[in-house]
């Protein structure tokens, strides 16, 4: 098996603010397309320097989400779980996710019917265990469906600010017993199960969330995140993590950074399965 870190990328050919389903999204707010162009080619090439190989899926026009991989699927071994979106904005998605994971040979499953579920953006592994925002994007009841289905245990979390809606903005797993969270994005139960879950966790502070530092893109030792997250770049370093910063304000103003734009097409670096 190819052991090089594999990310599903999509360039931002039809990007753009053009609809709003999250607080960060204002159409009158756009962003400028050569400068989300040069920071996501940018991303890229960061990302192949840290040592992972990209592989790119065609933007669709009329989907400008689409840049979001993240959100395309679960992957866990050679199954993709597919995301069933909550908002008519994105459902276009699902059938291009479908193709393109299909045609990677991945076995194409569903989440339980009627059940919101957006993928990897609410659906993270540590280790052996699922973690599942919900409320915002992604029903708990999917959760539980998809967990039994793959036969693996999961930990729902309640998300509570609508700034932090999808559980890749407030919650980054870097190894099996270590993750990045934002302790205020969560309600009281869903901290103490990432606090009794996980031994070592790194809390950021309401500025640094607000720059997208738990959305980090994590290969090997190496930590991608948007830039302006000094202190949680400085936390990692003395964990013996190599972070790196990257710009990517045209994609915040969609509510997405560093890792809204990747899937790993072979698990993440935390995962238990690997
Ligand atoms: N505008 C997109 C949405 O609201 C951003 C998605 C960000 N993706 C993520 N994995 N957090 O759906």
């Amino acid at each position: 098996m190819d052991a090089t870190p594999t990310i599903l990328m999509c360039p931002p050919k039809y990007y753009g603010i053009e609809y709003e389903i999250n607080p960060w999204m204002n159409r009158e707010r756009g962003a400028d397309p050569a400068k989300a162009n040069a920071q996501w080619q940018a991303l890229h090439d960061l990302l192949i320097q840290c040592g992972a190989k990209i592989e790119l899926v065609e933007p669709v026009e009329g989907l400008p989400d689409m840049v979001f991989t993240a959100n395309a699927a679960i992957i866990y071994k050679r199954i993709a779980v597919l995301s069933q979106f909550r908002f008519p904005q994105r459902q276009g998605e699902e059938t291009h996710w479908r193709e393109a994971l299909a045609a990677r040979g991945y076995r194409i499953e569903w989440p339980p019917e009627a059940m919101s579920f957006e993928g990897a953006g609410d659906a993270l592994f540590c280790g052996e265990t699922l973690y599942a925002g919900y409320r915002i994007r992604s029903d708990a009841t999917g959760h539980q469906g998809i967990a039994e289905a793959l036969g693996i245990g999961v930990n729902p979390l309640e998300l509570v600010d609508d700034y932090f809606y999808h559980l890749d903005t407030c919650f980054c797993p870097l190894s099996s017993d270590e993750a990045v969270y934002y302790p205020q994005a969560f309600d009281e139960y869903g901290r103490k199960v990432l606090e009794q879950s996980i031994p070592h966790l790194i809390a950021v502070d309401g500025d640094e969330a607000q720059q997208f530092a738990c959305n980090a893109v994590v290969i090997g030792r190496h930590v991608v995140t948007s830039e302006g997250c000094p202190k949680l770049h400085d936390q990692l370093a003395a964990r013996g993590w190599t972070p790196h910063p990257t710009p990517l304000s045209e994609f915040i103003k969609a509510g997405g950074s560093a890792k809204c734009l990747t899937l790993r097409l072979d698990g993440e670096e935390a995962a238990g399965w690997k």
